[in-house]
């Protein structure tokens, strides 16, 4: 490769997105729809502008970038989501969407003549505000109308709404898809988000599949009680029978398979007062396994120990599937692209799944479909510790050029 990317150019893109929902400790809220986002929206608009890229947003909020040139056949795309966690961190989504706008910003600079388009993809609500990978999904199948009118964000507010909040007509976000063959590859650089890298000491991680990843609500429902007066044996308290539940999920996993993990990273009581025994108890579950008969198994061993809990504790419960993202395994062919331009780029390499959910996997259905790591310091991630090096975000950034080019020649 006769050029790479400005690393100066890309940090100060990275270090000034970080502004947009920065928090106190070095993190982001840039969740999706918010007014860090619309920031961060028109900021992406103004540099896509300067640089040349001709800009459309998708019904849904999937932003989309073409370099100039390259035909009318189906484009490359390359790129990864600026939506965050709440109090997430600075480089998840980030680097793999400011690396991308790099990359078209040197293809352009160095009028590289393409073979077919080139096109920088952001998707929309990645981290599930609203629906997980919510953008990519809406690339792969339409939401139905009603679907769409019941999804609903994390502060209980409704997608449509926010959706019309942003100037869009929500009707549009039911006519997103994209058919099968209409993109020739997809590549997508990331944060590894673990440790494995870090721990072995290489510098480039070759994705070769990712997780599957099940959604869903249990509902834990006993009697709404006096605190003080309340007797603790004639309680029907479901608060109980989730806390057990809670507890025994290491057991759940571990008999499922050694990589299943299970978390409830949301806890809600109703009414929801210290001097009150809670009536509801509602559990917002995320479980994950790389083989998709596991997947469900867990999901199906998770409500059985569910149930059992809430007999023990004389409280009912119910269960609600949100989604079930399947596993997939990512093309051999783009994988020993990515390696061969790493080697070539004098880095070290590993062949190695992700564990973490990625809108690479919704591409997969799509398109040929490539993913880069690069080490996450200490393997933190979701969290305002999340941090890369700056070599690591360099190399990075040139594997995905190097393998962007190629794809976009060959
Ligand atoms: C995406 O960040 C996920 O793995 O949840
Ligand atoms: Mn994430
Ligand atoms: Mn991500």
């Amino acid at each position: 490769m006769p050029f790479s990317v400005r690393i100066d150019r890309l940090r100060r893109d990275l270090e000034l997105v970080a502004q947009f929902g920065a928090g106190p400790d070095g993190g982001v809220t840039r969740t999706s729809f918010s007014e860090a986002d619309r920031e961060v929206r028109a900021w992406l608009a103004g540099q896509a502008d300067q640089s040349g890229l001709a800009r459309r947003t998708d019904g849904i909020g999937n932003i989309f970038l073409r370099l100039p040139g390259g035909g009318d056949g189906p484009p490359v795309w390359l790129g990864s989501h600026l939506d965050s966690v709440p109090a997430g961190g600075r480089f998840d989504g980030a680097l793999g969407s400011l690396a991308a706008l790099e990359v078209a910003r040197r293809l352009v600079e160095e009028r590289v003549p393409l073979r077919r388009p080139v096109e920088v993809v952001i998707f929309a609500d990645e981290e599930g505000n609203y629906h997980h990978l919510c953008g990519s999904t809406a690339l792969v199948q339409d939401y139905h109308p009603d679907e769409l009118a019941g999804l609903r964000g994390r502060a209980g507010n409704r997608l449509v709404d926010a959706l019309a909040g942003m100037g869009w007509d929500p009707a549009a976000a039911t006519r997103t898809a994209v058919r099968p063959g209409a993109v020739h590859a997809f590549v997508e650089l990331h944060i590894e988000q673990g440790a494995v890298l870090e721990r072995r000491n290489v510098q480039i991680g070759v994705v070769t599949g990712i997780v599957g990843l099940g959604g869903g609500e249990l509902v834990f429902t006993g009697r709404q009680d006096h605190a003080g007066t309340t007797p603790m044996p004639m309680r029907r308290d479901p608060l109980r029978a989730a806390a057990e539940l809670l507890t025994r999920l290491p057991d759940v996993t571990g008999s499922i398979s050694e990589p299943a993990v299970a978390t409830c990273g949301v806890v809600v009581t109703e009414p929801g007062a210290t001097n009150v025994v809670p009536g509801v108890c509602r559990l917002q579950l995320d479980f994950r396994d790389p083989d998709r008969d596991r997947l469900l198994a867990l999901e199906r061993a998770i409500v059985a120990t569910a149930r059992a809990a809430a007999q023990r504790h004389d409280v009912a419960v119910t269960y609600r599937r949100e989604s079930i993202t399947d596993p997939v395994q990512l093309d051999d062919r783009i994988q020993r692209v990515i390696e061969a331009t790493a080697v070539q780029l004098g880095l070290s390499t590993l062949a190695m799944p992700s564990g973490a959910g990625h809108d690479s996997q919704n591409l997969a259905k799509l398109a040929p479909t490539g993913m880069i790591f690069v080490p996450s310091v200490a393997g933190r991630s979701h969290s305002p510790a999340e941090l890369t090096d700056w070599d690591d975000v360099e190399n990075g950034g040139n594997v995905l050029l190097a393998t962007v080019h190629s794809l976009a020649t060959e």
